[in-house]
């Protein structure tokens, strides 16, 4: 459970204290008591400080499963995210990003480095990338270290020479360019599954300043929002793997149950921009108290504030987009400016 981390004796707010601060305005849940938990804490398997309820990983586990299928359905269903002519599925959409940055590497020594690995659609990324670049080396950052056997047999049959497969079991807040060696002729630095949207801004920005170094590009996969697309969004989260995810997270958080999670769509005032964020309250009792326990915050950026951000905060230059068919779902591919 978060406090808000102090800087320099100043409160700094996360997230959570937004979307908290936002739902006290709200109608629904205007008299709810809400509880939240940090991203990584949700994830994480790494020691901690104080053990609490999380140092259990018996739902780390079931929840990387979750991520898992909900990635295997994106790269497998027909018609995901298409345009009412069948146009654009997801599926389609991750082949022609596969295509770009094959291009993007023909004939370079590529480094792939996946924050938050997950192993469907980067091996689909990787098989084509590994295609036309002249060799390519791979390292998953994650928090959830129990991921490496998944991401080693997902991987390692595509990057093969000694050495290729890096593991670093580590909050990727701490990592910098000097962990990752930049020796590559190219790096791409990936944030998938929506992984951007767990994140403010500024927070993003400050990563991808830290991990970038020479020739570096960004590839980010974000749900984007626009008037009309409220319910792709709201129909994301009512997704049964999301639904059992809420209730993981509610039982690795030593709380009990009571429903399925409600979905919202809420602007949020942040840095003097209105910035739509999705959030999932869980109903959950805990020693005869009632409430919400706000399982997922996650940013929707409008197509232009996902590129305005980049270059705003993470000193990169966008080169490439691409779009789902029903425009819910895009790629993004940036140039980190030196
Ligand atoms: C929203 S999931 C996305 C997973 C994956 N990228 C995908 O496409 O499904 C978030 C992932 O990021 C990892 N993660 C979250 N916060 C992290 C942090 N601060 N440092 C390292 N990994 C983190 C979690 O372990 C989890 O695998």
């Amino acid at each position: 459970m978060s406090t808000s981390p102090k800087c320099n004796g100043m409160i700094r707010m996360s997230l959570n204290d937004f979307v908290v601060d936002a739902l006290v305005h709200t109608p629904s849940y205007q008299h709810a008591r809400l509880w939240t938990v940090e991203n990584h804490e949700k994830y994480s398997t790494l020691a901690q400080p104080e053990p609490g309820p999380q140092s259990d990983h018996r739902f780390n586990h079931v929840i990387f499963l979750l991520m898992r299928a909900l990635n295997e359905q994106g790269v497998g269903q027909e018609g995901l995210c298409a345009d009412a002519r069948g146009q654009g599925a997801l599926k389609s959409v991750i082949g022609n990003v596969a295509e770009r940055l094959a291009a993007l590497g023909q004939g370079r020594r590529v480094h792939y480095v996946e924050l938050g690995p997950e192993p469907i659609k980067s091996a689909c990324l990787l098989k084509r990338m590994a295609e036309t670049s002249s060799s390519i080396r791979y390292t998953a950052i994650d928090v959830y270290q129990t991921s490496e056997p998944a991401m080693s047999d997902a991987v390692r049959p595509i990057v093969q020479g000694d050495g290729s497969f890096n593991y670093i079991a580590a909050d990727y807040r701490t990592v910098t360019h000097d962990d990752l060696r930049h020796d590559q002729e190219l790096t791409l630095i990936t944030l998938l599954g929506f992984q951007e949207g767990n994140e403010l801004p500024v927070s993003t920005g400050r990563l991808i300043r830290s991990l970038a170094g020479e020739t570096t590009y960004i590839l980010s996969e974000m749900q984007v929002y626009e008037e009309g697309l409220e319910q792709p969004i709201l129909g994301f989260y009512a997704n049964p793997n999301m639904l059992q995810f809420s209730r993981m997270v509610a039982l690795q958080q030593g709380f009990t149950p009571s429903g399925p999670h409600e979905a919202i769509l809420l602007p949020l005032r942040i840095l003097g921009e209105s910035i739509h964020v999705a959030v999932t309250l869980q109903p959950v009792q805990r020693l005869h108290q009632q409430g919400y326990l706000l399982t997922n915050i996650c940013l929707k950026y409008t197509p232009e504030q996902f590129r305005r951000i980049r270059a705003q905060h993470c000193n990169c230059s966008v080169m490439d987009e691409f779009a789902s068919g029903d425009g819910s779902v895009r790629y993004q591919i940036a140039k980190y400016l030196q």
